[in-house]
């Protein structure tokens, strides 16, 4: 079987959590892409947001995982792109959910406002849960 591909990036603000969070994707067998960045040096996260959203909807990665100091920035822009479904996620219970119900490839943490253990059971419960279908999906054609 094929290994799952997760493109992760994150910002000065999520680069500690991201040590974590790759040590537990590698774990478990996931290829992780890591397209940085690899410092707590000042940077601007967008550009790492596009990277990882590029990444998942050119079909490089299956999904993505991205982190900023409170993981907010980095869903505005994430959202940003057709296609892209990105969760902000500070619980094991949002993780599991957004992955049910709606279909999240894009999962962004808040590295300065959630622990890393906490954050390894969000990315746990988001990875093994599936989505539901059905009545959560929403290309109702009210979007365009
Ligand atoms: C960077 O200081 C901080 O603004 C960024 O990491 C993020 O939290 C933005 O939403």
């Amino acid at each position: 079987m094929q290994r799952l591909r997760v493109c992760i990036g994150n910002d000065h603000g999520g680069f500690l959590l991201k040590q974590g969070v790759s040590a537990y994707l590698d774990e478990r067998g996931v290829d992780v892409i890591d397209v940085g960045s690899h410092s707590t040096e000042i940077v601007r996260y967008p550009h790492y947001a596009a990277q990882v959203c590029r990444a998942v909807l050119q079909g490089d990665a299956d999904r993505g995982i991205l982190i900023c100091s409170t993981g907010i920035g980095m869903s505005i822009v994430a959202n940003k792109f057709k296609g892209i479904r990105a969760a902000l996620c500070y619980s094991t219970y949002q993780g599991q959910m957004t992955a049910a119900h709606n279909d999240s490839n894009v999962l962004c943490l808040g590295g300065r406002c959630i622990g890393d253990f906490e954050a390894i059971d969000v990315v746990r419960a988001w990875l093994d849960t599936n989505y539901e279908g059905g009545r959560h999906d929403i290309s109702l054609g009210i979007l365009e």
